[in-house]
């Protein structure tokens, strides 16, 4: 602001000088030269310069002064939102003194986030905010009709009690421990090949891969076939490219409407991938429809995959054909990266903190010995190896702004501040788990903090809540965690692992839809004996 102030002094100055020292210049003159000088210049002041940006120029929008900075002309803080945006989310929150709530503009999206556990609790657990803001892509890639971006009405209650009940019940996360350990299998023998092969083990692959199989495997069964398989595999990675992608028209709804100024292409990519998903999940379910006609009842019977399920429910209850592909095409694509992400995570911390792995390991063989592998059982009692899930969590949230953002449905009074329905509402998890207010020495990775007290993760204390909390909380936190936690344990039971020679383990961080390393974790593989 006082930048800006200086600028219109020092314009102003110039101009007169000009125009005295110019005899030729009339009145007329100078007064065309104040207006362009002075008085758009304090045009611009005040629809731009207010706290929190162009998005909050109306006086009504923002009555009780939500502190903000008023960022770019025409863009806020877009510059901004690349890939370390919650890092400096957090310290321009701090810096202004607004970590309850800062209000700020992306393009023409008005944004209000907290970086306090209190706030954010009024945010995740009322019931104002249960909306999500939606993405050109996420649209096109049908996410509307999923979970994730179905607005709160009775079509997205009816899927969440659909998923509760037959997805993510507590009786079949167990049922799937069979599914886990196989896919556990497959994936410890690729890693001691690629040890043996190439001396070093670039875990990001084989991590994605397996996790993509487990969440296969519980949506549409075993035997789909590995050309299925790695089609959809593609699918996936396609869509995280593109849902992650800057697109304009999220910020600037005039271009949204139109293909002509699809510069990037996104747009187009997201349609082809749409026709694509489409053709191949709707082929499964074709095909699972027939064999279902011929088989016995599923429920009773010996299958337990997500999608005969959904094909099984009672009348009243089923899904039409491009809502199922919505639905199953959002489970893949939501139970892929997030399991993966956080296992390089922890992988990367137990390469770095050697004291730490052994101390885990030496846990491991006292609570389950040396002659049987670790079973999800074991997980209650192996209490370090969950702190260290915890620290991760807490250090590295794979969604630090809770990867997808919330949106006020009508006019909310948050502590003292109001905010317009409308408006965007983010979380900065990643500001909430480093603040040292809250975390002795935040930066310090120390899993011990965990094993002092029982510490709820899932969404119940939002001094750390990765899944998120309320009526929107991740559906998946305990088959997510189940799953991190099983392969976790069963990785360090069976090798030690250890930082290439000469090189140290690279913690940097790059912020897509999720929280990855920004370059793959490579490491070696010692068999323990
Ligand atoms: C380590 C694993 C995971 C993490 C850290 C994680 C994190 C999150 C977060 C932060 C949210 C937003 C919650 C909110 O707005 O309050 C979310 C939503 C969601 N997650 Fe997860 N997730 C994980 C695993 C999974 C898995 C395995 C699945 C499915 C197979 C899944 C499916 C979903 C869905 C469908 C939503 C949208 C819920 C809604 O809007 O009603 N997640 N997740």
């Amino acid at each position: 602001m006082k930048i800006f102030l200086k600028a219109i002094f020092f314009l102003l100055l110039i101009c007169f000088v000009v125009a005295f020292n110019n005899q030729q210049l009339s009145l007329p003159h100078l007064f065309f030269i104040s207006l362009v000088f002075f008085f758009f210049p304090l045009f611009l002041v005040n629809i731009w310069l207010v706290p929190g940006g162009l998005a909050w120029r109306n006086p009504d929008l923002n009555p009780s002064k939500i502190p903000g900075p008023a960022g770019w002309p025409f863009l806020g803080i877009l510059p901004k939102m690349g890939s370390h945006a919650h890092r400096k989310l957090a310290s321009m929150s701090s810096s202004m003194g607004a970590t309850r709530l800062m209000a700020f503009s992306l393009g023409s999206n008005r944004v209000v986030i907290t970086s306090h556990p209190e706030t954010a609790k009024e945010i995740l657990c009322g019931s104002s905010f249960s909306d999500r803001p939606i993405k050109e892509s996420a649209s096109l890639l049908m996410f509307e009709r999923a979970i994730g971006f179905a607005p709160s009405g009775k079509y997205w209650r009816h899927l969440r009690r659909i998923a509760a009940n037959h997805m993510f019940s507590p009786k079949r996360v167990l049922r799937l421990e069979c599914v886990r350990q196989g896919v556990c299998d497959e994936m410890m023998e690729k890693m001691w090949k690629e040890m043996s092969v190439r001396g070093v083990v670039e875990l990001r692959g084989i991590l994605q891969k397996g996790s993509l199989r487990n969440v296969i495997e519980s949506v549409f069964g075993s035997g789909l076939g590995l050309e299925i398989e790695e089609e959809l595999g593609l699918m996936v990675k396609e869509g995280y490219e593109l849902i992650s992608e800057f697109y304009w028209g999220d910020y600037f709804p005039i271009i949204s409407s139109s293909w002509v100024l699809d510069f990037s292409g996104v747009k187009r990519r997201c349609h082809k991938l749409s026709l694509k998903v489409k053709r191949v999940v709707g082929q499964v379910i074709n095909e699972e429809r027939s064999r279902l006609i011929e088989t016995v009842n599923v429920i009773n019977g010996s299958r337990n995959d997500y999608l005969s399920v959904l094909l099984s429910l009672p009348q009243e209850d089923q899904l039409t054909h491009a809502d199922m592909v919505a639905v199953l095409w959002e489970m893949i694509f939501r139970g892929t990266d997030t399991v993966s992400i956080l296992l390089e995570w922890i992988m990367a911390r137990m390469v770095l903190h050697q004291d730490i792995q052994a101390k885990a390991q030496d846990e491991i063989e006292k609570v389950v010995g040396p002659n049987r592998i670790v079973q999800d059982s074991d997980i209650p009692n192996l209490a370090y190896v969950e702190a260290i899930v915890k620290e991760v969590l807490r250090l590295h949230p794979p969604g630090p702004l809770l990867s997808w953002a919330r949106l006020s449905t009508h006019d909310v009074q948050l502590g003292k501040f109001f905010v317009p329905a409308g408006t965007t509402a983010m979380v900065n998890m990643w500001a909430i788990t480093h603040d040292p207010s809250i975390w002795n020495n935040p930066w310090d990775f120390k899993p011990e903090r965990f094993t002092e007290e029982d510490f709820p993760i899932m969404g119940s204390d939002l001094r750390l809540a990765p899944f998120g909390a309320g009526r929107r909380v991740c559906p998946g936190k305990s088959l997510g965690l189940a799953t991190v936690n099983l392969w976790f344990a069963r990785l360090l039971q069976q090798y030690k692992w250890l930082p290439v020679p000469s090189t140290k383990v690279d913690l940097s961080e790059c912020l897509k839809l999720s929280l990855e390393l920004k370059r793959p974790l490579k490491c070696l593989v010692v068999a323990r004996s």
